[in-house]
C-alpha cells in the first residue's frame, strides 16, 4: 500500500486506510508518538501519528520495539510543512507480533560486514531493501529485453556431466559414500555405480546446452544459477552466482557485442526509470558516482580494443601493477580496471584473446593464435561479461579439444551440432551479481546476493 500512497497520494487523502507492516522507528512523548512503518511495498516508510486520546492501547504501543509487526487503521492527512508530504493519523493499532528488545537492527548504522552475519534480517535495512528490489527489477528487465526480441528462454540443467568451461572448477554431485566408495580395478572411484551411472557435477555455465537450443530456435537465452569451486576469495567471486547467457545463430562476434551493449543499457534504463528512489539512495549513500556513471553509459558507445592492443597499452604502465602484463597471460583485475577506469573511462570490449587462455569452444581466428572472444570490462567492477563466437567447424573444434585434453566422448552431442546444419553462432554470459554491483555501486558480491556462498562461508 505505501507505494500507492506515494504514487497516487490524492486518491488516498482523508480516506480510511489500513497498513500492515513492520516498525522501523518509534518514539513517543506522554500523550502521543510517531512510528515509521514499512510494509514492504516501497523503499520509503510511512509516518504514523498515534495519540493517547484515539488509541485504546496507547501504553502498549508506545512500548513496542523496532521490528514489531503491526496493523494500523487510520486516515491519511497532508503535512505541507513537514519533511514527509503526508502522514497517517492512527485510530486503531493491532499488534500482530511484537519484536523483542534484542532485535539487532536498532537505529544506528551497521557495517555491511556485520549485516552479512545476519543475512536473514538485513533485507529490512534501507540499503538491502534497495539492493534486492533492484535485483528483482533487473531480473525482470532481462526477461523483458529478450522476450521483446523474440528470444526463447531455455532452462538448462543444473546437474550435468560436462565441464562447459573446461576449467575444472566444478562441484561434484554424488550419492556415493565417499568414505567407502566403489572402486575400479585401478583403484579409482567408480562413478558408474552412482545415481546417474556416471560422474556428475553442478553446472558452471548453461552455454553448451544453450547452443543446442540455439540451433533450433536461433535466438535463445538462459538465466539461472551457476556454480564454481573457484578458490578466489575476492569481493567479486561467489561459488554460487546467477548468469544470463544468450546464444544467437547466424551471428558473429560483432553481433554478439552489439547485443551485450543493448542489453546492458536496457537493464540500466529500466532500473533508473522504475526505481528512482532506490537509485537516488545509492547515489546519495553508497557511491556518489552512480548517476554520473550510469548516465554516461546509456548515452555513449562502448569502446573496443583487441587484447593485443590492450597489452601494448598496459605494458607501458607495468610499474603500476602488482602483476606485470605480458602477451599470452590473462589480464588481472588490476589491469582490467586500469583499462576501463584510466584509459577508456567507460565500458570497453576487449576482443581476440590468445587461444591458450580461453575455453575450447571459441572460434579460431585466421592468425591461429587468437580466438574470437570478447570480455566486457566496466569501471569499478572489471569483467562483467565474457563471450565469444563459437567454433562451428567440426575439424577445428575436434583439433582444439584434443589439444586441450578433453574427453571427447562427453561432448558427442555438442559435436553433433557441427554435423547437422552447423552455422555461425555466438553468445555471452553476464554475471548477474556483477551487473547489480555495477548498477548500485555496492562493492562486495556478498552484498548483492541474498545468502552468499563464497570461499569458506555459507553461513545460512
Ligand atoms: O567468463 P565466463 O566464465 O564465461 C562463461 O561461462 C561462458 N560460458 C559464457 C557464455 O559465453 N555463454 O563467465 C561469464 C561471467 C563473467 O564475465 C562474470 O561476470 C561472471 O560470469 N562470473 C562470476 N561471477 C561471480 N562469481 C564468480 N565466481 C564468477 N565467475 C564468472
Ligand atoms: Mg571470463
Amino acid at each position: 500500500l505505501i507505494k500507492s500512497l506515494y504514487r497516487e497520494t490524492k486518491d488516498f487523502l482523508d480516506k480510511e486506510i489500513v497498513v500492515a507492516g513492520w516498525v522501523r522507528t518509534i518514539r513517543d512523548s506522554k500523550t502521543f508518538g510517531f512510528i515509521e512503518i514499512n510494509d514492504g511495498s516501497f523503499f520509503k516508510n510511512l509516518q504514523i501519528v498515534f495519540e493517547e486520546q484515539n488509541i485504546s492501547n496507547f501504553k502498549e504501543i508506545a512500548k513496542l520495539s523496532v521490528g514489531s509487526a503491526i496493523i494500523v487503521h487510520g486516515n491519511l492527512v497532508e503535512t505541507p510543512n513537514a519533511k514527509q508530504p503526508f502522514e497517517m493519523k492512527a485510530t486503531k493499532i493491532e499488534i500482530e507480533g511484537a519484536s523483542n528488545s534484542e532485535y539487532p537492527l536498532q537505529k544506528k548504522r551497521h557495517s555491511f560486514e556485520y549485516l552479512r552475519t545476519i543475512a536473514h534480517l538485513r533485507p529490512r535495512t534501507n540499503t538491502f531493501s534497495a539492493v534486492f528490489r533492484i535485483r528483482s527489477l533487473a531480473a525482470f528487465a532481462i526477461h523483458k529485453f529478450f522476450q521483446e526480441r523474440g528470444f526463447v528462454y531455455v532452462h538448462t540443467p543444473i546437474i550435468t556431466g560436462s565441464d562447459a568451461e573446461g576449467a575444472g572448477q566444478m562441484f561434484r554431485v554424488t550419492t556415493l559414500d565417499m568414505n567407502n566408495p566403489p572402486r575400479n580395478e585401478d583403484g579409482k572411484v567408480d562413478f558408474t555405480k552412482d545415481f546417474f551411472d556416471r560422474e556428475t557435477n553442478l553446472t558452471v555455465s548453461g552455454q553448451l546446452e544453450g547452443e543446442t537450443y540455439s540451433m533450433a530456435f536461433r535466438n535463445i537465452y538462459t538465466f539461472g544459477p551457476t556454480f564454481r569451486a573457484e578458490n578466489s576469495n575476492t569481493a567479486r567471486h561467489a561459488a554460487e552466482f546467477w548468469m544470463v547467457e544468450p546464444e544467437i545463430a547466424f551471428a558473429d562476434l560483432r553481433d554478439d557485442m552489439e547485443l551485450a551493449e543493448d542489453m546492458l543499457k536496457y537493464i540500466i534504463n529500466y532500473c533508473l526509470e522504475n526505481a528512482p528512489e532506490e537509485m537516488e539512495f545509492f547515489n546519495n549513500f553508497v557511491d556518489n558516482t552512480v548517476f554520473e556513471r550510469l548516465n554516461n553509459i546509456v548515452n555513449s558507445e562502448f569502446a573496443h580494443v583487441t587484447y593485443t592492443e590492450a597489452v601494448d597499452i598496459l605494458v607501458k604502465a607495468n610499474d603500476k601493477f602488482e602483476y606485470p602484463v605480458k602477451w599470452g597471460n590473462d589480464l588481472q583485475t588490476e589491469h582490467e580496471r586500469y583499462l576501463t577506469e584510466q584509459i577508456f573511462k567507460k565500458p570497453v570490449f576487449v576482443t581476440d584473446y590468445p587461444k591458450d587462455i580461453k575455453a575450447f569452444y571459441m572460434r579460431m581466428n585466421d592468425d591461429n593464435k587468437t580466438v574470437a572472444a570478447m570480455d566486457l570490462l566496466v569501471p569499478g567492477v572489471g569483467e562483467i561479461i565474457g563471450g565469444s563466437q563459437r567454433e562451428e567447424r567440426l575439424d577445428l573444434l575436434e583439433k582444439r579439444m584434443k589439444e586441450m585434453g578433453l574427453n571427447m566422448e562427453d561432448y558427442w552431442w555438442y559435436m553433433d551440432l557441427r554435423k547437422y546444419g552447423s552455422t555461425r553462432h555466438a553468445g555471452f554470459g553476464l554475471g548477474f551479481e556483477r551487473a547489480i554491483m555495477y548498477i548500485t555501486g555496492m562493492t562486495n558480491i556478498r552484498d548483492v546476493i541474498s545468502f552468499p556462498r563464497t570461499v569458506h562461508t555459507a553461513e545460512f
